[in-house]
């Protein structure tokens, strides 16, 4: 299992974590994992560079925070590794410029900043994924649904790689979690909910005060009808709200709508603010903790780094091999 987030934000949010860092948590227990904060995968838009540093170790304390433990999986920073960077450079002369140009994050981002601006770098983001998955032997990635056509996009590179070179790499596949592929905006529950959002009250970022964020679930935007019933096409935000309580409690849906049937929104929404404050308040603490030691966080992700280069420099070895390359001397 291998996968990746980004540190372009002073905090994770309730969606990277609902989609994605739990199943990254809980499949510790049963498989070897590898997990990474992607800064060059951050630096395809612009990002200030102490700012950036910083953003890279507080995403690796909220990481370890949420459970990812370090005896347990590689956990390390994506440029302190440097064979992703060599693989993905193999791994873009085998993509077709046409085929890059259909990622659909790539045409959304490079529109809102303007097509000209996009960085070439923003262009080869999903083929730099590709090679962050395909160094390790990945079966399996834990993401959340927006990510799925760049998985895609490394199946077909793992396999036209192994048809044209000789069987090298596993085909990786997708592990999205249904209930919670896609949570949505609060304000504006058709939209993921991102850290772009127009709307800051439509995002609950884990680090924010937790105040904050249960005023921002009470005042969640919800139609005007009074039942408590999941219809995620006619009843959107009630819909968001059961997932994330769902979710947050290990109660079933079904399970919620009954003991919500003689209430209102109000009460949904009191309950979760609750829920949520428990959650966050104690896992802030520990991000804190985390903060307060950086030499002992460095250290923990030297070692990450370490294990993952065990891996990334054997399968990078056999690519260079495969495509040609002459060995040194
Ligand atoms: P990133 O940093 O945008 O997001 C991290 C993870 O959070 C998931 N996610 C969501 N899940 C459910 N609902 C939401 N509203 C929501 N918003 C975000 C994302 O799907 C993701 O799993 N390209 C990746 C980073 C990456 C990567 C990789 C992932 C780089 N290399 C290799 C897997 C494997 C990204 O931008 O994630």
């Amino acid at each position: 299992m291998l996968s990746g987030i980004q540190p372009t934000a002073d905090s994770f949010h309730l969606g990277n974590y609902l989609g994605a860092l739990r199943q990254w948590v809980r499949l510790q227990d049963t498989h070897e994992t590898f997990y990474m904060v992607v800064d060059l995968h951050a630096i395809t838009v612009e990002q200030d560079p102490k700012v950036l540093r910083q953003r890279t170790r507080v995403s690796a304390a909220q990481l370890l925070a949420l459970g990812v433990d370090p005896d347990r999986s590689a956990l390390f920073v994506q440029s302190h590794v440097p064979e992703h960077a060599q693989l993905s450079w193999v791994l873009e002369c085998l993509t077709g410029f046409g085929e890059a140009s259909r990622m659909t994050q790539f045409k959304d981002k490079a529109a809102k900043q303007g097509a000209d601006r996009a960085s070439v770098g923003l262009f080869t983001y999903p083929i730099l994924q590709a090679a962050d998955i395909l160094l390790y032997q990945a079966h399996a990635v834990p993401v959340g649904e927006d990510q799925r056509q760049h998985l895609e996009l490394s199946r077909n590179l793992a396999q036209r790689f192994n048809h044209r070179f000789g069987k090298t790499f596993v085909v990786p596949e997708p592990h999205i979690v249904k209930d919670t592929a896609k949570i949505y905006d609060l304000q504006d529950p058709t939209s993921k909910m991102s850290k772009s959002a127009s709307s800051p009250n439509g995002l609950i970022e884990l680090l924010e005060d937790p105040k904050r964020s249960a005023k921002k679930i009470r005042s969640a935007v919800t139609d005007t009808g009074r039942e408590i019933v999941f219809d995620p096409e006619g009843k959107a935000g009630v819909s968001n709200l059961l997932s994330i309580y769902s979710a947050l409690t290990g109660k079933s849906i079904e399970e919620l709508e009954n003991s919500y049937q003689d209430k209102g929104y109000g009460d949904l929404k009191k309950d979760l603010a609750e829920i949520l404050v428990e959650f966050v308040t104690p896992f802030q603490e520990r991000v804190k903790s985390y903060l307060d030691d950086i030499s002992e966080l460095d250290k923990v992700l030297a070692r990450g780094a370490e294990q993952a280069r065990e891996v990334a420099t054997r399968t990078l070895a056999v690519v260079y091999d495969r495509v040609g390359f002459l060995p040194i001397g």
